[in-house]
């Protein structure tokens, strides 16, 4: 399968409205690509990006702890932000390290969103579940929509809770809260988590820095996953849905792809001859193995046209380049996303370098240049909800 990259403002017929946004926990996996994205739809003024730390973000942004309410209202109250995005979550193997922090925090940070909308702060509100949601004893191929949920994990349960709350909110507040189970999620723009599925990313950075890959995880040991623009695009295709044609309020399942660590490495030897690895299962193997291996994602390509664009073969074609820039040498033949034979590292010479299609990359630098130019002020939020204004050489909207 080979992606149709166009994506953005160039070529999505809706967007849903064009509402001021909060991303929260921009600097993560997930946020960093939403944020680049929305901004590409919308303006880059109209994106806030917020995380416990900000020297990462780009302007629009913020310091911010999400578990400080005082903080969060002011910020969407000051900024007249009516959209908020909820990425702020401890993930499933840190998860089982700390269950009583992972709890609080992934609890505290869902519940200070919903009440916001609750009490007519935002319109519309998104937050991601996961496949941890689920268990042993659910059907672990075509896993459908409604079924057994047992998850095992601190991380799980706190997404089911979190799915369930989320109805409530829409059933007895009318609160618009949407939401995607999503599976592993692989990019290459910024390290993993601290997730079950981190092998697939993992992987990419050994194969290029050392030849070979040690696996956390068992050999047949199958996850759905997912390409990180699959799981933009479905978020803002789900976010710009009608209303009236949304039928789930706890969460939707989408699938894209799923294969095992001996698969993508096999995948990956196809592009660089000698590439080996094994296997040393750890603590996250027992994780897996509750877990899904294929999603049935019915409900969500009937309600809002669901449709991945990355198998296994364009995820590795597509993302070996990006991580072969980290590294010094070429790491061997592949193709590049544009089906041209070359080296990983001449791929990258030749400016094949990912996103969301040129011309929405073009339109966010300059919004990201001009961002630049001018001056914002970084609110940080302390804990105790005391504010002081730091000048970090750019301005925003405030
Ligand atoms: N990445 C995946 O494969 C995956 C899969 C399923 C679900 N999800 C969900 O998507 C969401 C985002 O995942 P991710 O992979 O981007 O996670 P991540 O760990 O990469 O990013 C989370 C971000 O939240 C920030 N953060 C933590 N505590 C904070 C606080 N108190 N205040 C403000 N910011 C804080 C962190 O600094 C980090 O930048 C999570 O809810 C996660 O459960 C992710």
């Amino acid at each position: 399968m080979i992606p149709d990259r166009s994506f953005g403002a160039d070529s999505a017929p809706n967007f849903g409205p064009m509402n001021k946004v909060l991303v929260l926990g921009a600097g993560g996996q997930i946020g960093t690509e939403l944020v680049a994205e929305l901004r590409a739809q919308r303006g880059g003024d109209m994106v806030w990006a917020a995380d416990l730390r900000a020297d990462a973000l780009t302007a629009p942004c913020v310091a911010l702890d999400a578990t400080n309410a005082t903080a969060v209202r002011a910020l969407v109250k000051r900024e007249g932000i009516r959209e908020v995005y909820q990425l702020v979550a401890m993930l499933s193997a840190t998860g089982e390290k700390m269950p009583e922090k992972a709890w609080a925090l992934n609890m505290d940070t869902l519940f200070i969103v919903l009440d916001m909308a609750k009490e007519g702060l935002l319109d519309r509100v998104f937050w991601p579940s996961s496949i941890a949601a689920f268990g042993p004893n659910t059907p672990r191929l075509g896993t459908p929509q409604y079924t057994v949920m047992d998850p095992t994990t601190v991380y799980g349960v706190s997404k089911l809770s979190g799915e369930l709350w989320c109805q409530y909110y829409r059933q007895k507040f009318g609160v618009d809260v949407r939401s995607l189970r999503y599976p592993g999620l692989i990019s290459w723009k910024t390290p993993p988590g601290g997730g079950t599925t981190d092998y697939a990313i993992d992987i990419f950075h050994a194969a290029r820095r050392d030849g070979r890959y040690t696996s956390f995880l068992g050999a047949e040991t199958r996850l759905p996953m997912m390409h990180m623009e699959d799981a933009i695009r479905a978020t803002l295709q789900l976010m710009a849905a009608p209303k009236e044609s949304l039928n789930v309020h706890t969460s939707y399942n989408v699938a894209a792809v799923d294969f095992t660590p001996a698969e993508l490495a096999a995948a990956i030897a196809q592009r660089m001859p000698g590439f080996a690895i094994d296997y040393a299962p750890d603590f996250r193997q027992a994780i897996a193995d509750s877990w899904p291996q294929r999603i049935d994602d019915a409900e969500a390509r009937r309600d809002w046209g669901w449709s991945p664009r990355y198998d296994l073969d364009a995820l590795v074609r597509h993302d070996g380049p990006h991580l072969a820039l980290r590294g010094r040498a070429a790491l061997g033949i592949c193709h590049d996303h544009f089906g041209e034979r070359s080296t990983w590292r001449n791929a990258l010479r030749s400016g094949s370098r990912g996103g969301f299609g040129t011309q929405s990359r073009r339109k966010n630098q300059a919004l990201n240049r001009a961002a630049q130019r001018r001056r914002t002020l970084v609110l940080r939020a302390g804990n105790r909800g005391r504010r002081r204004i730091h000048d970090h050489g750019f301005e925003g909207p405030a």
